[in-house]
């Protein structure tokens, strides 16, 4: 199996899970992947290194995480020469640097900046204020992924995605609606747990119904789809239950001791869950 590169530092990302999820669709194969909540894609790039389908489609509300993706696909060495620039002018006063970057972000929405951001940014974790700038701090303790890594990783996600993906910027819902039964869609919308807070996690907060609605038309339909949901750490569980009458199934995977447990010297294991699709799990049987 091909190294899978990934480029976009991105808190929730599912890179270390992603082996994990695709193992439900082994064998299965798939014309159109599609990644309606794409963040980072994780699970996009896990699947086009397996060649698990002819073609892929990733897409986000996020527009300039979704424009970044444009360029880190069509122009991999301009990004590299750009993040560079951005990370090595931070050498001087890296974090007063960082606060300049973000306040220029906020005005010209550069792609690259975004990039820089997140790299350097708390926890890697997009936030935003109620006027939708971009507000988290810098890691005051470190400088964001290393120019050369970035450089070798965004050709590599370049030439892995570039003859076979189509990048898509708005709702979810626009994309699940082309799904087809020859199709799977992997979902990874925004955590229950901590989106419905003050201050959301990603960009948008999701209309938990409006999920619920969409999986219900894809299972009328017979679309295959994968859906991660809650997370249980120790004791504590995030997300509600969904409805029994999607017919899913439900799996838990293990992701490993959290850094908050981790933070606060305990050993408790985190578990994400994964719901399978009625017309998955025929496919599969
Ligand atoms: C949990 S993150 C996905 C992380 C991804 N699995 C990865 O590996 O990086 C959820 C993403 O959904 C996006 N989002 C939120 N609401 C959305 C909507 N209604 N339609 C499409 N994307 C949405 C957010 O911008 C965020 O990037």
């Amino acid at each position: 199996m091909k190294v899978v590169p990934h480029v976009i530092p991105y808190q929730g990302s599912k890179r270390k899970l992603a082996n994990d999820i695709l193992e439900n669709i082994k064998g299965f194969k798939i014309d159109t992947f599609y990644e309606p909540f794409a963040g980072s894609a994780a699970v996009t790039l896990a699947a086009a290194a397996r060649q698990s389908a002819n073609k892929y489609i990733i897409g986000d509300k996020y527009t300039q995480l979704m424009e970044l993706w444009g360029l880190i696909i069509n122009s991999p060495a301009d990004v590299s020469i750009r993040y560079s620039k951005l990370w090595h002018e931070q050498l001087e006063e890296p974090n007063e640097y960082f606060l300049k970057v973000r306040s220029d972000f906020n005005k010209d929405n550069d792609p690259v900046k975004l990039l820089y951001l997140m790299a350097r940014c708390v926890k890697n974790a997009i936030r935003f204020n109620n006027s939708g700038e971009f507000n988290q701090s810098q890691d005051k303790r470190r400088l964001g992924t290393k120019p050369e890594k970035i450089h070798q990783n965004l050709l590599m996600v370049s030439n892995l995605l570039k003859d076979q993906v189509e990048l898509f910027s708005g709702d979810f819902r626009l994309l699940t609606q082309q799904a087809t039964t020859n199709d799977l869609v992997y979902m990874d919308p925004p955590w229950q747990g901590t989106s419905t807070k003050k201050d959301p996690r990603y960009a948008y907060i999701l209309d938990l119904n409006s999920l619920i609605d969409e999986m219900e038309n894809m299972n009328i339909k017979g679309v295959p789809y994968i859906l991660s949901f809650d997370g249980v750490c120790g004791d504590k569980s995030y997300g509600n239950e969904l409805p029994d009458s999607l017919q899913l199934k439900k799996i838990m995977l293990s992701a490993g001791r959290s850094s908050q447990a981790t933070l606060l010297g305990r050993d408790d294991s985190t578990f994400e869950s994964l719901y399978l699709s009625p017309a998955l799990l025929k496919k599969m049987s």
